[in-house]
């Protein structure tokens, strides 16, 4: 057995716990379906995110998208959607470039998503609209067997730091690890493929839209104005390339399984700076009250603020 096949065995989920999670998933939306019935309201139910496409790693979340009729104004489709996912989920209100619930199901995180349903992504209302046709693009252009090569690309992702797109990450969405996959065909093919990468690399999968400035550009094989690829940071793009480099030349359990690497104690700290004949110097800041990704996107600005001042 291959390093490949090994790592597959050990992320793939089985089929006991694939049929435990389709059960809760359709228990899930079975109790939405009721009660939108029971309201009155028009909604179609359906399951998005990596696990309705079959590229989730153990421990999945549920993007559950809930898709109003376009004539709904917005105001009422966040109001009706936030509503659902208070009585059903008892979840609290997050707020990306657009309200939902975020709670648990029987032990699974669940996002639970109000957007409209509509025929193209010509009349996008937001963000999240994209998502349905992200899913329907998924099923019909990744093959069964490649399903396992987006987990190897998104372990891979992990195990190197590279995976998210939060502010956190500035990395790899799984949405991104799927169409790279559609592009070069295999996990391999993609690690190859970027051996290829410069600044402004660009891929087209369906059509070109406008041109861009990013490290990373993918046009989204569903809405060419979008760069699937906007949050990779010029850093995480290079991490990915050196990573990618180092693993096809020397193929390692440990891109997928890094050692875990435990914080130094205050005195071993103090001990390494000694000997380097330097200080360290410590700023601890308070939480303020707002979104991670926001706090996130402060702290990498403060970070470089202060590097170049202290340069
Ligand atoms: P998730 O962040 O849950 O990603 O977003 P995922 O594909 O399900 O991957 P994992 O396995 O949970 O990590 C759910 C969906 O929202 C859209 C994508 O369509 C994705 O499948 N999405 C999310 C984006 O288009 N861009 C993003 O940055 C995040
Ligand atoms: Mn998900």
């Amino acid at each position: 057995m291959n390093l490949e096949e090994q790592v597959l065995e050990m992320i793939v989920p089985s089929a006991e716990v694939v049929a435990s999670l389709q059960d809760k998933a359709d228990r899930l939306e079975a109790i939405v379906i009721r009660y939108a019935a029971e309201h009155g309201i028009d909604v179609e139910v359906r399951m998005a995110g990596s696990f309705s496409k079959g590229t989730f790693l153990s421990n999945p979340d549920f993007d559950v998208f809930m898709m109003f009729p376009d004539t709904v104004p917005h105001d009422e489709l966040e109001r009706i959607g936030l509503k659902i996912g208070e009585d059903v989920l008892h979840g609290v209100r997050m707020f990306s470039d657009h309200p939902y619930t975020r709670g648990e199901f029987e032990g699974i995180e669940v996002d639970l998503v109000p957007c409209y349903r509509l025929e193209s992504t010509a009349k996008l209302q937001s963000a999240v609209d994209r998502t349905p046709f992200h899913t329907q693009y998924i099923l019909s252009h990744l093959a069964d067997e490649q399903k396992n090569e987006v987990r190897l690309l998104k372990k891979f992702m992990k195990g190197i730091g590279a995976y998210g797109a939060e502010q956190d990450a500035r990395g790899f969405s799984g949405y991104l690890c799927e169409i790279l996959v559609v592009y070069y065909g295999t996990f391999r093919g993609v690690l190859e493929g970027s051996q290829k990468w410069k600044d402004n690399a660009t891929l087209i999968i369906e059509s070109k839209g406008p041109s861009m400035v990013s490290p990373l550009v993918v046009y989204d094989p569903v809405d060419s104005r979008r760069n699937v690829a906007s949050a990779v940071h010029e850093d995480t793009m290079a991490l990915f390339i050196a990573a990618a480099k180092a693993y096809l030349a020397n193929p390692d359990m440990r891109f997928f399984f890094p050692k875990e690497r435990s914080p130094m104690s205050k005195r071993e700290l103090a001990s390494k700076a000694e000997n380097h004949g330097s200080r360290l110097l410590t700023v601890i800041f308070e939480k303020p009250n707002v979104l991670d990704d926001v706090l996130y996107s402060q702290l990498w600005k403060t970070q470089y603020a202060l590097g170049r001042k202290l340069n």
